[in-house]
């Protein structure tokens, strides 16, 4: 069965293995043809008449709406806005003449995000679309659109194949809406070949967690604070990876913007803080790789998860080069690895973190 831990001593680890798994099965649910994603012709329809995206989240699903957000205005060209569900629901906003609210949600459960499609429904009047991982669950049943994440039960509390799943499927939609609009970027996107180049990018690191595990034990055993670094999808990622090492290893971590740290952050560097940065795009490869200097000779710990194409000697952990607007799905499972070691040396429950739910249904 797919929710058995089988012989895995932890559901995160087994959920960490699965996502080339999950990958295959999206391409399977929602592409025939080679490169034409299937979506139902009334969501597109709809879509195309938006005038602004809305994604809503909470926690993972915030993060991977951040990753959407570019996905969705490169590939459609409709200005794309992500809102923390918590704010939103109690925010005023200007909304746009046309908005379309996606929600993305696991569980389809969290009350946070119901609020905002409760307002949708009847104050704004909008349509919205719910991406989930649960058929039939609250959010999936009261928006007017509904896909499924096809990642099977994601059963530990830090979520990780729910995560890459929903990355996958907002390119999807954002592929199709793209395609529908006459986009050549979109038209152009090799999407389902680039979801199997992710899902094979991933397996090749599951396979190898070796390196992975001798960072945490060598960074993540006893420090009060570890950071990760990035620019634009990679500082999205950077979030997400700092995360999940709050959730389940209780290290205080934090996701930064490399260009921002010279602007505060720097002065928490001190002698062996652990820093990991990400460095997928070629545009700021080269100022993230300044930052890094920088915080280097202020004596950090540097760990570098580095696409291959941008790598240089010495990089700790290169993965392999794809669609930079596809590389979160990848850059991040090295991080959630680290996590999971680093939850583990510290002889922590992984699978159940103190003071967290999987799924949150109070405001
Ligand atoms: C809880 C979980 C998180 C999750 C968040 C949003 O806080 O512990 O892992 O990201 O809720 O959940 P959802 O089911 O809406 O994606």
């Amino acid at each position: 069965k797919e929710a058995d831990r089988g012989t895995y001593p932890y559901y995160m680890l087994k959920e960490v293995d699965e996502q080339p798994a999950v990958l295959h099965r999206i391409q399977n649910a929602y592409f025939d043809t080679d490169d034409m994603p299937l979506l139902p012709a009334n969501l597109l329809a709809e879509m195309q008449k938006a005038d602004r995206l809305y994604i809503v989240g909470a926690g993972t699903s915030y993060h991977a709406g951040l990753v959407g957000q570019r996905l969705f205005e490169k590939l459609t060209k409709i200005p794309t806005e992500v809102v923390l569900a918590s704010e939103f629901a109690y925010a005023d906003p200007m909304l746009s003449k046309h908005p379309f609210f996606i929600f993305l949600t696991q569980s389809g459960e969290t009350a946070d995000s119901r609020q905002v499609l409760v307002r949708a429904n009847e104050e704004w009047h909008a349509p919205s679309l719910t991406i989930t991982n649960v058929e039939n669950s609250t959010l999936y049943r009261e928006a007017t659109y509904q896909l499924l994440l096809n990642a099977g039960p994601e059963i530990a509390v830090a979520s990780t194949k729910a995560y890459t799943a929903q990355i996958a499927v907002e390119a999807v939609v954002a592929k199709a809406l793209g395609v529908a609009l006459k986009i050549s970027t979109a038209q152009d996107f090799k999407l389902n070949h680039e979801l199997s180049l992710a899902a094979n990018a991933i397996q090749a690191i599951v396979d190898e967690k070796a390196t992975i595990k001798a960072i945490a034990h060598r960074d993540l055993e006893t420090t009060r604070n570890a950071f990760y670094i990035g620019r634009g999808v990679d500082y999205f990622v950077a979030l997400e990876a700092a995360l999940k090492l709050k959730e389940i290893s209780y290290i205080q971590a934090e996701g930064f913007a490399s260009g921002e740290l010279k602007h505060g952050t720097i002065a928490l560097i001190e002698d062996k803080t652990p820093v990991i940065a990400i460095v997928t795009q070629e545009k700021t490869a080269s100022h993230t790789r300044s930052n890094i200097q920088e915080v280097k000779s202020r004596g950090a710990q540097v760990s570098i998860i580095v696409s291959k194409n941008l790598a240089k000697p010495g990089d700790d952990i290169v993965i392999p080069s794809l669609s930079e607007l596809l590389l979160p799905l990848v850059s991040v499972v090295p991080a959630q690895l680290l996590a999971y070691y680093a939850s583990l040396e510290r002889g922590y429950n992984v699978d159940q973190p103190r003071n967290l739910a999987k799924s949150v249904t109070v405001e």
